[in-house]
Order: structure tokens, then C-alpha cells, then sequence
């Protein structure tokens, strides 16, 4: 499988409608939506209010991504926003099981990021409950970051335990992906790719999610 995440935090936030309308005629299968609070991560994007344009705007899949603190708190309201994954941080979250507990009750599919310095075992106790894992290949909080290469094992060490359980889980990476190292990515396990900068920096956004997905 291989789904590529363009994410909004690198769009025109003046022409918002068009840079959606871009995904959605794609073939990106998914919108990724960064939310940040200035707590958990030293950036604040957006919220609430900006979700439900683009739930309007697009069919395609919402992969809302929280770097905030007490996820937990504000699940329900993204999924009513129109969130198909909710993916908190592993660090932001006291009792990850109630979380994902409350994304699926709330009817969505949860998910669970790690930043660079967590292991990926830290989440292997869980993981049989998890719709997603998303592995950061930057420190979270801003787009236009290097990637970090050490995420690749990982990803290996993930899809290891994944297959060897047979969970249904899906690996996603956030972080200086481009076309450049998209191949290398898939390669060591990962189902799908957020990319920022990448597409939306790119002379034809359109192509470069084609690009990504053919690298
Ligand atoms: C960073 C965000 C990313 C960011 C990726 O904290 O989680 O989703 O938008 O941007 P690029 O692809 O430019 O690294
Ligand atoms: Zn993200």
C-alpha cells in the first residue's frame, strides 16, 4: 500500500479552498492536518475552525495529526469536525488505551505518534490496538525540516512486530519526505507519507504527489 499525506501546514492558508481542491482532484488519498498548541510543541497552527472547511472541500480521507498536550480532551470534537484518523502524540498522553478508546468510540481510527527520541517499543504494548502508528522523522512543530535517516529502523522494527503479530495497523512517517527519499521509505515498511513541503512548494503540486508515489 502506498498512501501519500500532503499536509495543509505547508498551504496557502488565503487560498485554502484551492490548495484542498488540488489534494482532492490528486492522487493523494489522505489530508493530513497538523494541529499544534504551543504546549507540546513550540508552534501553534490551527484548530477546530479550519477542519471544517476542508471536510467540506474534500471526500478524501482527514489524518488529523495533535501535537497538544491532554489529547484525550478534544477527540470527540475532531472527529465531529470531520476526522477520519485522530493520531495523538505517545508522549502527550497519560493513558494511551483511553485515547484510542475514545477516538473509535467517537467512530474514528486511531492513531499514536512517536517522536524521534521515543523508541518504537515504547508503543509495541498497545500497538495490537492501533489503526496507525506515525513515526516522526523531525522534531515536530515545524514543516521544511531535514529528515532524520535513524527513523528507517524504526519503521523496520515496527512493521517487524506488526507483520509478525498480524495486526492491522497502518506505518506512516511525518518529516522531510520528497521524492527524493519517498522510495527508501516504502521501502522499509511504511504504508503512507506525509509530505508538506514537498508538494506544496513544488512548481506542480499535482505532479509531485505522483512523483512521491512513483519514486
Ligand atoms: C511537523 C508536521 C509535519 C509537517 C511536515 O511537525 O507534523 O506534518 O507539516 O512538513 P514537511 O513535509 O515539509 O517536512
Ligand atoms: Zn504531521
Amino acid at each position: 500500500m502506498k498512501i501519500v499525506s500532503p499536509s495543509i501546514l505547508s498551504a496557502d492558508f488565503g487560498n485554502l479552498e484551492r490548495d484542498i481542491k488540488m489534494i482532492d482532484r490528486s492522487q493523494a488519498e489522505w489530508v493530513h492536518i497538523d494541529v499544534m498548541d504551543g504546549v507540546f510543541v513550540p508552534n501553534i497552527s490551527f484548530g477546530f475552525p479550519v477542519m471544517k472547511p476542508v471536510r467540506k472541500a474534500t471526500s478524501k480521507v482527514l489524518d488529523v495529526h495533535l501535537m497538544i498536550v491532554e489529547p484525550e480532551k478534544y477527540v470527540k470534537r475532531f472527529v465531529e469536525a470531520g476526522a477520519d484518523y485522530v493520531t495523538f502524540h505517545h508522549e502527550a498522553c497519560a493513558d494511551p488505551r483511553a485515547a484510542i478508546a475514545e477516538i473509535k468510540a467517537a467512530g474514528a481510527k486511531a492513531g499514536s505518534s512517536i517522536k524521534p527520541a521515543t523508541p518504537a517499543e515504547a508503543i509495541f504494548d498497545y500497538l495490537s490496538e492501533l489503526d496507525l502508528v506515525l513515526v516522526m522523522s523531525v522534531e515536530p512543530g515545524f514543516g521544511g525540516q531535514s529528515f532524520m535517516p535513524n527513523s528507517l529502523d524504526k519503521v523496520r522494527a515496527l512493521r517487524k512486530e506488526i507483520d509478525e503479530k498480524g495486526y492491522n495497523c497502518l506505518i506512516e512517517i511525518d518529516g522531510g519526505i520528497s521524492a527524493k527519499n519517498a522510495k527508501e521509505v516504502f521501502d522499509a515498511g511504511c504504508d503512507a507519507v506525509v509530505a508538506g513541503s514537498a508538494v506544496f512548494s513544488a512548481p506542480d503540486p499535482e505532479q509531485a504527489i505522483i512523483d512521491i508515489l512513483n519514486a
